[in-house]
């Protein structure tokens, strides 16, 4: 019994997917730059300062950067290693086994499918925004989910619809997309700091730690400087999507690392910059609003630089959300094809080439979190997984080590096992600083999780036949 549990797959060898290999590590720092830059820094900076970190929230960004680091460094060693296009679900296949391998993509499709509907909420802020802007108002009812006292949000819940049915014709994120919407992305970050930059009062910025570091509400919340770092740890989750490129990379021994690095060092330095000029031109107690950075230009007096922001804002997140909706397809299309869920899941449309199935399944369900519950609650979630995630990948990292001391490493971390253990450290912390109604929610989608691979996924494994 226990060695089905640990069946593994073997390693995939680089090269051999027959894919194309063009992209370069910038090419590679453009795409992990696309996919983070998004709904964190847009939105939950606000949240954070205003609620969590106060002006601190440039701290709260250095400790989440700083854990992120860490397990950039493990997916670098991890993704040069084993080819395939791996994601953490191949790579925990390959290093422990086929149950952590389940429970990886599992958290996974928590990950994916929470994230974008999180990042439809940020997007519906914005949206709200530039409708208001042009004297057009939705009633609250519309644009507010039940625990927020409205009845569901609608912009949130029809952009996954919208969405769902450009993957449904195939439209799919391609290289040049989104270089041209990061472009898009940085311009519109750009515009607001050269607008704002002027009108920094370092009177905001006092006083500086409101909350303090770290302390649990009676009402179960937490505050401080550490919690705010375990919220805003949301706006630097997708970088990782660079390592599932690894296989269209020219030379991904040294084109990985540096672009996940450079993606990452690159978001870390925009997400202070952005949140200390922000908490530097309004008071942190003004920025808990839907769109912060819209907000702040509006009160700074420059309503078209609002409303050219607000535009670019809600382009850049349409890229996010299509990562985030195709990597959810693709997750569940590699575990169907592994025999971990139904066969159903790996079906293809034969006239559209596209698994029409499945993206409709995904969209029907990330449409209703999208509109049925609050941003906060849902960023936490996705943190709690991806924080799960990466401290796998670490995990990994150290078993391979010494499970196959031999294989090729085209990138190796060093002073093993130091960096993955400073990752699970690091990571570890964030996690315990998010609250227990996350911990609940998230031990519960493990427990169904568990259940369902002995009900399902372990007879009908394709390593079982
Ligand atoms: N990191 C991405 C965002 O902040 C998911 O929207």
């Amino acid at each position: 019994m226990l060695n089905k549990l640990l069946r593994t797959k073997p390693v995939v060898a680089h090269g051999t997917s027959g894919l194309k290999k063009c992209l370069t590590a910038f090419d590679l720092a453009l795409l992990g730059i696309g996919c983070a830059i998004g709904t964190g820094i847009f939105v939950l900076t606000g949240v954070a300062a205003a609620t969590q970190s106060g002006p601190a929230v440039v701290l709260s960004f250095v400790f989440a950067g700083i854990a992120s680091a860490f397990a950039a460094l493990a997916y670098a060693e991890l993704a040069a290693s084993i080819g395939g296009s791996g994601s953490a679900y191949g790579y925990s296949y390959v290093a422990f086994g086929e149950l952590i391998a389940w429970l990886m993509g599992w958290i996974l499709l928590l990950e994916y499918g929470v994230g974008a509907a999180a990042v439809a909420n940020g997007w519906s802020g914005y949206f709200i925004n530039t409708l208001a802007n042009f004297n057009i108002y939705l009633p609250e009812t519309l644009t507010k989910a039940p625990m927020l006292g409205g009845n569901i949000n609608l912009p949130a819940f029809g952009i996954i619809w919208l969405l769902t049915i450009l993957l449904i014709i195939g439209v799919k994120e391609s290289a040049r997309v989104n270089n041209i919407i990061v472009v898009i992305k940085l311009s519109t970050i750009a515009i607001f700091i050269a607008l704002a930059i002027g009108h920094l009062n370092t009177d905001n910025w006092q006083p500086f730690m409101p909350f303090g570091w770290f302390e649990t509400l009676d009402n179960g919340k937490n505050i401080g400087v550490l919690a705010g770092a375990s919220l805003v740890f949301f706006a630097y989750f997708g970088f990782d999507a660079v390592s599932t490129a690894s296989e269209e990379c020219k030379n991904p021994q040294r084109e990985l690392p540096i672009g996940l690095l450079a993606s990452l060092a690159f978001c870390t330095i925009i997400y202070i910059i952005v949140s200390a000029i922000l908490t530097g031109v309004v008071p942190y107690t003004e920025l808990n609003t839907a769109s912060p950075v819209a907000y702040a230009l509006t009160k700074l007096g420059y309503t078209w630089a609002s409303t050219l922001v607000a535009t670019g804002v809600l382009a850049g997140l349409i890229t996010v959300l299509l990562v985030l909706l195709y990597g959810l397809t693709r997750i569940l299309f590699a575990m169907s094809h592994d025999g971990l869920i139904s066969p159903i899941f790996s079906t293809i449309n034969p006239d559209r080439q596209t698994p029409t199935r499945i993206i409709l399944m995904c969209g029907f369900v990330v449409s209703l979190v999208a509109g049925f519950f609050p941003l906060g609650e849902l960023a936490e979630t996705v943190n709690i997984g991806t924080l799960a995630a990466f401290i796998m990948v670490c995990v990994g990292v150290i078993v391979l080590r010494i499970r196959q001391p031999n294989l090729h490493r085209p990138f190796k971390n060093p002073w093993n096992p130091l960096i993955p253990v400073l990752g699970i450290l690091s990571c570890g912390a964030l996690m315990t600083f998010l609250p227990s109604s996350t911990w609940e929610r998230f031990l519960w989608w493990i427990v169904i999780g568990v259940v369902f691979y002995f009900a399902y996924s372990f007879k009908h494994s394709k390593l079982n036949r």
